[in-house]
């Protein structure tokens, strides 16, 4: 710490602080506008200019000087207040003074300033810039005429997002904020940008003249996209969610979001949200009363017993996953899972024998303080964009090494010296194996190893798997492979980082037990920047996986769908979940749905699985109901409601809990009762208290009990004649929910295949030509992609579309073997 003088105030600030953050630390307020704490300190707009006596009271700008012992500065003299107002004018010389019509009016720091310092006279004249207004795309709309040249919108969009996208162009009175060849923004829309623009250069369109900001009610939530558990401010006018608020002082990520969280918040207000309770008679679904739907599904489940069964998406809150539990447990019924089962069970079966803990030992966290990232799938940014952020600045600030292993490149290949390693699809848990068998072999295991259970038996069943042997069906070189296993070993702190969810079907216990299995070796786990990180899908599937939500005496998810198809299962219920899309094999799963006799849907929408059913529910977004998500990382954290519920919809809590007092059973009165519950039986939660979550959330801890577990490997024979169809997440959608966000919508509206370069020529395929793709499971037609990522002989199709039924092809299996043509 130093000590220094500010305003003939004593204060005290760290060593590393800047004059403006030694003053913000202590209370003093310096204005500020290219400033911003994620950023580099850029010193653009001499707003922040102060006077340091030991400089013979020259003015310096504060966001850019560091303090020193002694420092005597002052902050508010009436020659700083001149230069402001210059530079003040100065700003204002060129820019238009439309705030009536800005949709910034009211939250634009150029505006509050020149009130604040009570600028209203100009003693310069200039003409204004007559830049053409940039309406090309549907999120962001770029008015260069107001912009103040800071440089937020570039530097975020390099130091953070690492896109850049944007850059300064020309040079002296002609410099001007643009994009590649002067064109329009072409980027992954994650609204960073428009964030942190202090002005009303850059704009969110989906929000323009929806209200004044002024006029906007706030309300904190968590996104209820992917498991990242970004925190955001819903900004609410008239019961309706019209943007989300920007507030950099909000979660571990000072309030970056991606596409989905920044601009995916439609579906709360869409106008195809389900309004009534809904039954099926004389085969068409009429509206109902609430009392005759619920009537008619509890009688369906009274007694039901094993016939009985039930799906959550992970995307319920924990207090509702938990009721959901206890209703199946009046109704008599064990089956109950989430996600297909593929999910979780890397957390379920291969973190609960590896590690005696079904969750991630390590946090987001630990990213920017690990000396090597070792990511399996460069899809960790495609799934969990805003951990993809982390992974940059880890990079690119800290100086982490980056290794990928994936099937494909991806962003993250991109980064500076970031090292990808592509092998054949399938092969990448007898990969992990040859790293474990380098780093035996290569004498780089840690001593404690040896006393680790099941350390004797690795280290026989690893003998099949050295790098020479798996370099054949990998298609990665021995050298490749050594090389990997020495830079993991080798590090002082590494983390791993692997994304796990419904489209991942190979990634399953096996690839969690092998990823543990080289911490273990390692002893890289249990300190800082060192352990496993587990990515799951949805914003809830820790909690889903925490409160208990899957087979473990009952049937799993694909049991379930048998079941219904043999008539084992007659009752159906689906709480959010839609199958018919997002689970492997199309054909069967809707003929399964077809052939259970009652098929209860609750959900926001009419979805594809909605529609088969018999009585549809109409269920309440994160926006409208109270309770907690837990993130990949077990921060448990609560969202609370924004806006009155739509409609008549009800929360799943509500559905849950009348069900359950109509079973005969005691109904939870409020979801604070129930997190009592939760935190005094689910493991890591003891001891937390609903109302001291607070706005911060907490962490749930994890016991790490070790154990070597040999992962099964299962042998991908290449089939000839045909490509490898991975499936998976695109960065701008999660699950099924984006599809009813607008935002993501106008981004990458339907499902495409993407293939190689090689690929497209030796097909004679052209961009946005439709395929026909065709497996041993169904086939389907989709719009070719071409790109220069894909490896020859891989097809890579997201999953999330309706429409696009990916899913009449994907078998479910680690890769299915497919035909295309034209
Ligand atoms: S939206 Fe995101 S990716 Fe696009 S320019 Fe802005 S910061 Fe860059
Ligand atoms: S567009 Fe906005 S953020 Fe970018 S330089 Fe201009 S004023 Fe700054
Ligand atoms: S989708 Fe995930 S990464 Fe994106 S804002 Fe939401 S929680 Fe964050
Ligand atoms: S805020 Fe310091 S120079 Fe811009």
């Amino acid at each position: 710490m130093v000590n220094l003088t500010i305003d003939d105030k004593q204060v005290t600030a760290p060593k590393s602080a800047t004059i403006y953050e030694a003053a913000k630390i202590n209370g003093i307020k310096i204005p500020i506008l290219c400033h911003d704490k994620k950023l580099k300190p850029f010193g653009a707009c001499r707003m922040c200019l102060v006077e340091v006596e030991q400089m013979k009271g020259r003015q310096i700008p504060a966001c850019t000087t560091p303090v020193t012992d002694g420092m005597i500065i002052r902050t508010s003299t009436p020659d700083i207040i001149k230069a402001r107002k210059m530079v003040l004018e100065l700003l204002l010389l060129n820019h238009p003074i439309d705030c009536p019509v800005c949709d910034k009016g009211g939250d634009c720091d150029l505006q509050n300033l020149t009130y604040e310092y009570q600028v209203n006279a100009n003693r310069f004249s200039d003409e204004k810039f007559h830049h053409e207004i940039d309406y090309s795309n549907p999120l962001i709309e770029r008015d260069m005429n107001r912009c103040v040249l800071c440089g937020k919108c570039a530097r975020i969009c390099d130091e953070i997002v690492s896109f850049g996208a944007l850059t300064f162009i020309s040079r002296g009175i002609e410099t001007k904020i643009g994009c590649e060849f002067e064109g329009s923004l072409n980027c992954e829309f994650c609204g960073s940008c428009v964030s942190v623009c202090p002005v009303g250069s850059l704009l969110a369109r989906p929000f323009k003249f929806k209200a004044r900001f002024w006029a906007l009610t706030n309300q904190k939530s968590v996104c209820s996209y992917c498991g990242t558990g970004c925190n955001l401010t819903l900004g609410v006018k008239d019961n309706k969610v019209l943007t989300t608020v920007y507030d950099e002082n909000q979660g571990f990520h000072n309030g970056q979001l991606c596409c989905r969280g920044r601009f995916g918040y439609q579906f709360i207000n869409s106008d195809k949200r389900l309004t009534t309770p809904l039954v099926r008679k004389g085969g068409a679904l009429m509206e109902a009363s609430w009392d005759e739907a619920l009537e008619l599904v509890a009688t369906r489940l009274r007694g039901a017993g094993a016939s009985a069964a039930a799906l959550a998406t992970p995307r319920l809150t924990n207090e509702e996953l938990l009721l959901f539990k206890k209703l199946m447990e009046a109704a008599g019924s064990a089956n109950y899972d989430h996600s297909a089962g593929y999910a979780h069970a890397a957390l379920t079966k291969g973190f609960a024998r590896s590690f005696g803990a079904t969750a991630s030992p390590s946090t987001i966290l630990d990213i920017q303080k690990s000396d090597l990232l070792l990511v399996i799938k460069t899809d960790s940014y495609e799934t969990h964009p805003v951990i993809g952020f982390e992974i940059n600045m880890a990079v690119k600030n800290k100086g982490a090494k980056l290794n990928i292993l994936s099937d494909k490149r991806g962003k993250l290949s991109k980064l500076p010296d970031a090292k990808t390693f592509v092998h054949t699809p399938g092969s990448e848990i007898a990969v992990i194996n040859s790293l474990a068998k380098a780093i035996l072999d290569e004498k780089l295991a840690a001593g404690s190893a040896v006393s680790i259970p099941g350390y004797a038996d690795l280290e026989k069943a690893l003998a099949g798997f050295t790098p020479d042997a798996v370099a054949v069906q990998s298609g990665l070189s021995a050298a490749a492979i050594k090389q990997l296993a020495s830079d993991y070993a080798k590090a002082e702190k590494a983390l791993i980082i692997f994304p796990v969810g419904n489209a991942y079907p190979g990634h399953n216990a096996d690839m969690a037990s092998a990823v543990a299995n080289l911490a273990l070796l390692t002893g890289k786990l249990g300190t800082e920047g060192s352990g496993v990180l587990c990515m799951a899908e949805k914003n809830n599937s820790q909690g889903a996986v925490d409160m208990g939500f899957y087979a473990t005496s009952g049937l799993q998810a694909g049991q379930i769908m048998d079941g219904c198809a043999s008539g084992a299962i007659k009752t159906l219920f689906l709480a959010g979940e839609n199958p018919v899309v997002s689970y492997p094999n199309r054909a069967v799963v809707t003929t399964a749905l077809d052939k259970v006799e009652f098929l209860v849907v609750s959900d926001l929408f009419m979805t594809e699985t909605a529609a088969m059913a018999d009585v549809v529910l109409p269920a309440c977004s994160f926006a409208e109901k109270e309770g907690t998500f837990t993130s990949v990382d077990r921060r448990v954290q609560h969202i609370k409601p924004a806006i009155r519920k739509v409609g008549q919809s009800r929360t799943d809590f509500e559905i849950f809990s009348t069900l359950i007092a109509k079973l005969g059973g005691q109904a939870p009165a409020a979801p604070a009762a129930v997190f009592g519950e939760i935190a005094a039986s689910a493991p890591g939660y003891a001891g937390m208290s609903y109302a001291a979550l607070g706005e911060t959330g907490a962490f749930a801890p994890v016991d790490i009990t070790p154990a070597f577990v040999v992962p099964k490997t299962v042998a991908v024979e290449p089939a000839a004649g045909k490509l490898a169809l991975v499936i998976g997440s695109v960065l701008y959608h999660n699950g099924t929910l984006s599809q009813f966000g607008e935002g993501p919508m106008y981004v990458c509206p339907e499902g495409y295949v993407e293939l190689s370069r090689g690929d497209a020529a030796k097909l004679n395929v052209a961009e946005n030509d439709l395929l026909n793709v065709t497996s041993a499971a169904g086939s389907t037609k989709l719009k070719a992609r071409i790109s220069s990522r894909m490896p020859e002989g891989v097809l890579f199709s997201p999953y999330h579309f309706g429409a696009a039924e990916i899913n009449r092809v994907w078998s479910g299996a680690p890769v299915t073997w497919v035909t295309v043509t034209k």
